[in-house]
């Protein structure tokens, strides 16, 4: 019988989101009659934007005759005008030379950032943030890059880096040498953003300790000063020890359509066991084209709509809506006296928890008390225990009553 990958058996339990979902599920099967806010998985809500629907529309239709239609697409993934169109919107207007050789398109950054730790050794020391996205530690367990789970809720052999109120939930970089640092700006889930400052410190010590920053920018739309950087690219020296992941998911309501990118700089290597540089570039290169065939070319020219005049203007509606539905949580309830952080450069607000409550005995609470779903600090790691993180993903009307039932679930408590 063919042996399984044990290393899959040091998962915990489910992937946070499903495990949520079937808790909602059950809830709402005993009560039908709950008219549930879902403020949970960081879904977008709002419609496509007529730009990016009209350009799908007619790429569709041009595949549907001979001279327009396209079979596999090209081997980093993305056709010209869509890496053109990134290179000079995403980058260029910010003062990053980014080459065409340089991006890689795929049907989303959560399998990028999962996926890149393929290319390294399974013996890499790995460094998250605490709390973090889910995947970046599940993907290098399952690739065996940890020991087993223990009691505290931390794996051995990965290092955990505490995001808290008092370091603004960014932390700084380690004493020790480690291989693979994830970082992710805007912050999923904290909300925090990450300072100029703060990743320059990143940048040089990854540069001293020959270490790769696997920087996931998938919120970069919600950063809303100019000042603060979008890309790690912005900052000198990244480009020797950094890669990007960007997405079109939640900056224009692609999480159903599918389409992200990553940046892998000519420069960043890794070692061989001989000490010989390697390109990244190469072997991630070598490691799409095995693996993938590239974006829908109907999705790729919607994405290329996302940066017309039409779709900046519709998009940017759309993040705004998103970013104000935060601030009307963030206002409320922090006029209601709860702790709250996060929410103004990102979509997300994260709530310390009320009346000393673990973060699962609050979504209950939550659940049950206001139907309100939010997605327990506990499941983004050991030191999101205590917090609630609460989505501005939904209507206005929605997050506002959201407001008012989570005020009153909690004053009659
Ligand atoms: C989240 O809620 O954390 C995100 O929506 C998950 C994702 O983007 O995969």
């Amino acid at each position: 019988m063919a042996r399984i990958n044990e290393n899959y058996r040091k998962l915990q339990a489910g992937y946070l989101f499903p495990e949520i979902g079937r808790r909602v599920a059950a809830f709402q099967q005993a009560n039908p009659d709950a008219a549930i806010i879902k403020l949970g998985i960081g879904d977008v809500t709002l419609p496509l934007a007529p730009a990016v629907v009209e350009a799908m529309r007619s790429a569709a239709q041009e595949m549907g005759t001979a001279e327009g239609f396209r079979g596999y697409g090209p081997e980093r993934g993305g056709y010209d005008f869509l890496v053109e169109a990134v290179r000079e919107h995403d980058f260029a207007a910010r003062g990053v030379e980014i080459a065409a050789d340089e991006l890689f398109f795929s049907d989303g950054s959560k399998q990028d950032s999962g996926n890149f730790q393929e290319i390294f050794d399974a013996g890499c020391r790995i460094a998250v943030t605490d709390p973090v996205y889910p995947v970046y530690v599940d993907t290098n367990v399952m690739a065996g890059r940890s020991g087993e789970i223990g009691a505290d809720g931390y794996y051995d052999g990965i290092l955990y880096l505490p995001a808290t109120e008092e370091n603004g939930f960014t932390p700084d970089p380690p004493s020790s040498p480690v291989d693979l640092i994830y970082l992710c700006s805007p912050n999923n889930p904290t909300g925090s953003v990450t300072s100029r400052q703060n990743l320059e410190s990143w940048v040089a010590y990854a540069r001293e300790h020959g270490a790769v920053i696997v920087f996931d920018a998938a919120y970069d739309a919600f950063i809303s000063d100019p000042a603060l950087p979008r890309s790690i690219f912005e900052i000198e020296g990244a480009r020797e020890c950094a890669v990007e992941m960007r997405s079109f998911s939640k900056r224009a309501g692609f999480t159903g359509v599918r389409c992200a990118y990553t940046v892998v700089p000519q420069e960043v290597c890794g070692r061989s066991a001989d000490g010989t540089r390697v390109p990244l570039n190469e072997l991630w290169a070598r490691r799409q084209a095995t693996k993938f065939n590239s974006v829908p070319y109907p999705t790729q020219r919607a994405a290329e709509a996302v940066f017309s005049p039409d779709g900046r203007k519709q998009t940017g509606e759309q993040v705004a809506h998103y970013q104000e539905n935060a601030q009307v949580l963030r206002a409320g309830l922090k006029g209601a006296g709860f702790r709250v952080f996060g929410g103004v450069h990102a979509p997300y607000i994260w709530m310390r928890t009320p009346e000393g409550m673990n973060s699962w005995e609050c979504f209950d609470r939550l659940l049950c008390d206001a139907h309100v779903v939010g997605t327990p600090g506990a499941g983004f790691g050991p030191a999101g225990e205590g917090y609630i993180r609460i989505s501005a993903f939904n209507s206005r009307e929605n997050v506002a009553e959201a407001v008012a039932r989570i005020r009153s679930a909690f004053a009659a408590g």
